[in-house]
């Protein structure tokens, strides 16, 4: 690891319960540098598991994907942040105006609970999408341009953050400000079982093309020993 990076790595707590997301928070919070909360655990055991995760002394990147009018996205994220999330997500998708929003609630809201603000990530297009689902919705069909064309107007409304395909790190490096973070799913060594992740890079390789952040899931929390997982993802980064 570059000398005085921080640990980029965010484990996915993409478990059901609180019991089960504390016990692996607990095991593996030495070894991250942040625990991702997504929609099923957070449905499952409510706002309280978010302060409950961060009792471990490791960050929290909430997982929501907010999407909605720009007063109500604005809400959601100042709850968000009251709650002490240091990562969010919200769907660019939503608009310039929404977008806007919500990076003004994180900044306001922080400011007002004396907390640094949290980074507001924009999700451009989901990986789950194809040029022919693009299509059915009337956008541009091109999946490359349409998360370049959203990820440019993330940058315009003054998101600080993105959440990209390892595989779209490169183009978008090449059109973003220095300073935008991304954060980057679809990580794998290599090593493990073939699943449902079709577009991966290691951890390293995604560093290099520019990743400030990554999303590790089953890597880890399906790993026999998650703390070594975790600790060997983190000596691949040396
Ligand atoms: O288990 P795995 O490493 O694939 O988990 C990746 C995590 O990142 C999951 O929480 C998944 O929902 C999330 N994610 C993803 N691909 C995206 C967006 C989010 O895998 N395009």
């Amino acid at each position: 690891m570059i000398l005085g990076m921080h640990n980029p790595i965010i484990a996915a707590l993409d478990v059901a319960t609180a019991e089960q997301a504390l016990k692996l928070a607990q095991e593996i919070a030495p070894a991250v540098g942040a625990f991702k909360i997504g929609k099923e655990l957070f449905t499952s055991a409510g706002p309280e598991i978010v302060k409950r995760v961060r009792d471990t002394g490791a960050q929290v990147f909430l997982d929501l994907k907010f999407h909605d009018i720009p007063n109500t996205v604005a809400k959601a994220v100042a709850a968000a942040v009251r709650l002490d999330a240091q990562m969010l997500t919200i769907h660019t998708s939503g608009g310039g105006e929404m977008m806007r929003a919500a990076e003004q609630a994180a900044q306001q809201t922080a400011l007002q609970a004396g907390k640094n603000a949290p980074l507001v990530l924009g999700v451009t297009v989901l990986t789950s999408l194809d040029a022919r689902g693009l299509a059915e919705l009337g956008w541009e069909a091109n999946v490359g341009k349409q998360v370049e064309r959203l990820a440019t107007l993330a940058a315009a409304s003054g998101l600080r953050g993105l959440v990209c395909s390892p595989l779209e790190i490169t183009a978008l490096r090449k059109i973003l400000p220095a300073a935008m973070q991304l954060v980057t799913p679809g990580i794998r060594l290599g090593t493990e079982p073939g699943d449902d992740q079709k577009r991966t890079l290691t951890p390293r390789e995604a560093m290099e093309a520019g990743a400030n952040w990554l999303v590790i899931g089953r890597p880890i929390y399906a790993a026999a020993q998650p703390r070594a997982a975790a600790e060997h993802i983190l000596s691949s980064l040396a």
